[in-house]
């Protein structure tokens, strides 16, 4: 076991009596700054500190799986590496969040990884729904910051200032083009503009604004194409304001896309060890993001979801809610699905 990986990551190898390929297993670990109401007798015992997500339950997962398949390791061809990841929430005031910093320390070499497996407790869905899909899974996030450089001046002489408010004005409405005129009907993408300020007086032309925001996709493409658009389309309609744009679009994370054959497989291990559940393989994309897209962008594998909610028992409350909890059965099946996907990929 190494300790470390990633500021607090830990790493753990389970080597097969057979040689084979490397499965890395990935659970992450990371609470919230939010305060605990859901009463429980295992609540968080840390004021402003929560499991309000279910990766506590994806630490049990992981710590079970890895029980279960070290009593089964003669079984195994090739080496399964346990991943526990910080931060999968944000970048806790790092650079770059809990799977960048594992894979800058070097957690998908030594033994270099080859495939890769994890999951997601998923309170939106029902106990008894297992989500196993080919595809993208989660959508890719880019966060912007523009610059409107403009000449300010006396609001009651806007003829010789030149209006930043307007240009951004004027960049809001045509960025909503790209997803209706850009995007294809039937591919997916979002821009969003949730920060713009500007100004310091109501007789005041400013001399700049600033907006900020973020732009959502799956298919990396079309992720290309709108970030593309996105930048001409600012730039352009500052030139034709008389304006300067400064325009940078950072990448959060890439989506996260399930490869065909990994998934092909847990599929079928899901049918066998969960008879009883609600198989779903249709696309389920979320517009949130997960940054185990940045393992998977590298390494090919498999995401899937668990339903966790159990209404009867009010245990529905959204991810990221103070109230938030699951049903425990759902860590069942959890250990179950990922244990006896890693069986049968290291057959
Ligand atoms: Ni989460």
């Amino acid at each position: 076991m190494t300790k470390g990986v990633g500021k607090t990551g830990v790493v753990g190898l389970l080597e097969g009596a057979k040689p084979g390929p490397t499965l890395l297993l990935r659970f992450d670990m990371d609470a919230l700054p939010i305060n605990e109401d859901t009463g429980a007798e295992y609540a968080s015992l840390n004021q402003g500190i929560m499991h309000a997500c279910g990766h506590d339950g994806h630490t049990s997962i992981g710590l079970t799986v890895a029980k279960i398949l070290n009593a089964h390791k003669n079984e195994l061809a090739g080496t399964i590496k346990f991943c526990f990841q910080p931060s999968e929430e944000g970048s806790n005031g790092e650079e770059i969040g809990g799977a960048e910093m594992m894979m800058k320390d070097g957690v998908l070499e030594g033994p270099k990884v080859d495939m890769t497996l994890s999951m997601h407790l998923w309170n939106e869905k029902p106990l008894g729904w297992v989500h196993v899909a080919k595809g993208p899974v989660m959508a890719g996030a880019e966060e912007f910051k523009i610059k409107i450089i403009g000449k300010g001046g006396h609001g009651a002489i806007p003829n010789l200032a030149i209006d930043p408010v307007v240009c951004a004005a004027q960049i809001i409405s045509a960025a909503q083009s790209i997803v209706s005129r850009n995007v294809g009907p039937l591919e997916t993408a979002v821009v969003s503009f949730t920060i713009v300020k500007g100004g310091t007086a109501f007789n005041v032309i400013p001399q700049e604004v600033m907006m900020e925001g973020t732009i959502r996709t799956f298919d990396p493409q079309v992720r290309n194409k709108v970030v593309n658009r996105f930048e001409e389309i600012v730039k352009g309609v500052a030139s034709a304001m008389g304006c300067q744009a400064e325009v940078n679009v950072k990448q959060l994370t890439p989506s996260l896309i399930n490869t065909e054959h990994v998934t092909a497989t847990v599929q079928e291990s899901a049918r066998r060890v969960l008879p009883q559940a609600n198989h779903d393989n249709t696309p389920y994309l979320t517009m949130g993001a997960e940054d185990m897209a940045y393992i998977q962008s590298k390494v090919d594998g498999c995401y899937f979801f668990i339903g966790s909610a159990n209404t009867e028992k009010h245990l529905d409350y959204g991810h990221h809610h103070p109230k938030f909890d699951f049903d425990e059965q759902a860590l069942i099946s959890g250990a179950a699905l990922m244990a006896a996907a890693a069986a049968d990929i290291l057959k």
